[in-house]
């Protein structure tokens, strides 16, 4: 309504109208209590003001009106919060069909890796109407993706992963911004969602020359040794990996956990942490000795075990075709 002074940003995802319902709905809400206050503020200012020769008389108060001033905002309340948990419920919950999007946030930059491959900088393409989950984590200090148009704000935190998801609802160049000060050039650390029609995504995917995350992750499997002990049979030192992807893990102390991506990403840096029953704690950690990047690629290439049932667990080879920092040389993290 008004083009040069905006209310709010573009609403450009599938969230945006939920959010700005409830939005509205509380600075409505609010402003009615306020008009209604400060209404009776002036009407008894007025009313009782002070007069030569009148006396203030003691009230004792009224059950009937505290009555109703207590359970109409409850009532009222109780309408917020079932609102706004299902709405955070919405938000929090990834559409099982979601593409995903790796992304590393390090001072001062957004780094993007797609499924597919595609790596980018401070600028991020997707698809109009396709789920986006983000599967984040920070390569040094607590940073918090946001996107104003997506109504999309996640906190970034290193050393575990963090998601968010949407579905842009219009093509378009909307901002990203990192909304956790987290050093000098916090206010820098800026970018770009392009979403983008189907048709003309799948071009610029096909554009590059990128390998899939997951097969980046399998080259990195074979090359770090890990396809030594994790074989595709129960012959291995360590366990098959084939379909452990988000089913339950029974554990060596008895428990059972969720084989999510914190689990296997805690497995590789941690090994030590969650024994699977059977198994020796023999495994030594790569703490230290895979990139954020390459941990992302570790952790796709063992979910892609799910989706295609007996995908051949490379030979160990020596494959060092990789685009991040092959070497055993750690990248330098930022303190
Ligand atoms: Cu990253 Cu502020």
């Amino acid at each position: 309504m008004f083009n040069n002074f905006p209310l709010w940003p573009e609403r450009a995802s599938s969230l945006a109208p939920g959010v700005d319902a409830l939005y509205i709905f509380l600075v409505i809400l609010s402003g009615f209590m306020s008009v209604l206050i400060f209404a009776f503020v002036l009407f008894f200012a007025a009313k009782y003001r002070r007069r030569p020769g009148v006396l203030a008389e003691q009230i004792e108060g009224s059950n009937a009106l505290e009555l109703t001033w207590s359970i109409i905002p409850m009532f009222v309340f109780l309408a917020i919060f079932v609102w706004g948990a299902a709405l955070y419920y919405k938000m929090r919950t990834p559409p099982r069909d979601a593409t995903e999007v790796y992304v590393v946030a390090k001072q001062w930059m957004w780094k993007f890796e797609h499924a597919e491959g595609q790596r980018e900088i401070n600028e991020l393409h997707v698809p109009v109407g396709q789920n986006v989950k983000m599967i984040m984590t920070s390569q040094d200090v607590i940073h918090s993706f946001f996107v104003p148009a997506f109504r999309v704000k996640q906190d970034v935190l290193p050393g575990r992963y963090t998601i968010t998801w949407f579905k842009a609802t219009k093509p378009g160049t909307y901002h990203l911004f990192c909304a956790e000060y987290c050093g000098s050039q916090h206010s820098g650390m800026i970018g770009w969602i392009d979403v983008m029609e189907p048709a003309q995504y799948q071009a610029w995917l096909s554009g590059g020359t990128a390998i899939p995350a997951a097969q980046a992750g399998q080259q990195l499997f074979a090359s770090l040794g890990c396809v030594t002990c994790h074989r595709a049979d129960t012959q291995g030192r360590g366990p098959n990996l084939v379909g452990v992807a988000g089913k339950p893990v029974l554990l060596e102390d008895g428990r059972t956990v969720t084989a999510d991506d914190e689990y296997i990403r805690e497995s590789i840096l941690n090994p030590g942490a969650k024994i699977v029953a059977g198994f020796k704690p023999i495994m030594p950690t790569f703490q230290g000795m895979v990139t954020e990047e390459q941990l992302n690629e570790l952790v796709a290439y063992v979910k892609s075990l799910n989706q295609t049932p007996l995908n051949q667990i490379p030979k160990p080879t020596s494959v060092t075709q990789n685009n991040s920092a092959p070497s055993g040389a750690p990248q330098m993290q930022v303190q």
